[in-house]
């Protein structure tokens, strides 16, 4: 683990919390599994650490885990450049592109954004490659395909800045006054900067809504005790942590206006794969007759899935529940089950915040038809 200190490729934006940033040599990864207490960030100067800062969780968030997987192709062939490969044929490289793409979407399963930043990556170097003539390449075809990768990938982490900013202009105006519910961690520490569900809370409030979040605390890796209460109190936004199961009391109560979370997977109907807990509190809304919404950009569509039943759902590691802060909390010869995401059907979702348009049900017909930009 290394501290904060070398020079940035390119600042491309100015928020205070600073989810990774990048060098010539290295992406530099905020370790999210130790904040609150820590901000250490990890070094990553090769395929595998990038792939690791993935699959371990040091960065996550469906947004920030495309744009990572986009920088992580460029480090890969940065890695390649270093070493002394003598001759160097477009097979070759064609081979490797397919490996870095199978390693690096082969860390987390749910986010189709990760999927979507890949397939784009190996798009810029198709379209790079097609336009070489000879087979053997040397050192300066290397060098230029280096820059195009490097610009692609600032190129998907700023549409993300923009798209979050966008997002959160539209979505602060439909958020009413009072209480509002979140879940995970869907601030700058999930995105390229600013947030998706996190980002209009922050809009609201910044436009003089009198807000106050509810943040849970959501179980296991405890996103939004950790992560989300500690984006609003640099951010000065009221808020207060609650257990994962106190939504429905709280419901009840009166003390909820409305549910906003991100996504990691939307298709074609609306279906809407979050973290686990967020079906729940769907239900529980639908019930109260409080609004719920999905905030989330384009990149969180997949138009090649028609219903959620066929998004692939993360299992993760028994320990996460029955470890907490490296210490057991269960039996020893307890076991556990870890889903890490759920699938709520558009049935239960008010609407959907993306950059291109706010889109209300029928989600079959709307879908399409936002986020192609049609009227
Ligand atoms: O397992 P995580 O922390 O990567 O899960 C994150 C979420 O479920 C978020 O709600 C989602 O990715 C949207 S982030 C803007």
């Amino acid at each position: 683990m290394s501290k904060a200190s070398a020079k940035p490729i390119k600042p491309l934006h100015t928020d205070s919390i600073r989810t990774f940033y990048w060098t010539e040599d290295a992406l530099f990864v905020l370790d999210q599994r130790r904040l609150p207490l820590k901000e250490e960030y990890f070094r990553a100067d090769s395929l595998e650490k990038v792939r690791k800062s993935i699959r371990d969780m040091l960065v996550r968030g469906a947004p920030a885990i495309g744009i990572v997987a986009a920088i992580g192709v460029y480090i890969a062939f940065r890695e390649l450049s270093k070493k002394a490969v003598s001759k160097i044929t477009k097979a070759y490289l064609d081979k490797y592109m397919k490996r870095v793409k199978d390693r690096l979407s082969s860390s987390r399963p749910t986010a189709v954004n990760l999927f979507w930043a890949l397939s784009r990556m190996e798009k810029i170097y198709k379209e790079f490659m097609s336009n070489l003539t000879s087979e053997e390449l040397d050192k300066k075809v290397l060098s230029n395909l280096l820059m195009v990768l490097r610009d692609g990938a600032l190129g998907i982490w700023q549409e993300d800045i923009t798209s979050n900013l966008k997002m959160a202009e539209l979505g602060a105006s439909l958020l009413p006054e009072g209480w509002i519910l979140t879940h995970c961690n869907t601030g700058a520490l999930a995105t390229g900067g600013y947030g998706t569900a996190l980002g209009v809370i922050r809009r609201a409030f910044e436009v003089g809504k009198r807000i106050s979040v509810l943040i849970d605390e959501t179980r296991p890796y405890l996103q939004g005790a950790r992560l989300t209460a500690w984006e609003l109190s640099k951010l000065k936004i009221p808020g207060m942590i609650i257990t994962d199961n106190s939504a429905g009391f709280l419901m009840q109560k009166g003390m909820v206006q409305a549910v906003i979370v991100g996504a990691d997977r939307i298709t074609l109907n609306g279906d809407t794969a979050n973290k686990i807990g967020t079906y729940s509190l769907a239900v529980l809304a639908n019930f109260h007759q409080i609004p719920f919404y999905v905030c989330a950009p384009s990149s969180t569509f997949d138009l090649g899935m028609s219903s959620g039943k066929e998004i692939p759902i993360e299992e993760r590691s028994a320990e996460e529940v029955l470890y907490c802060t490296g210490k057991r909390i269960a039996p020893m010869q307890a076991k556990a089950l870890n889903f890490s995401f759920d699938v709520t059907p558009g049935s239960l979702i008010s609407a959907i915040i993306t950059e291109k348009g706010i889109i209300y049900p029928p989600y079959e017909e709307n879908i399409k038809r936002v986020l192609e930009n049609r009227l």
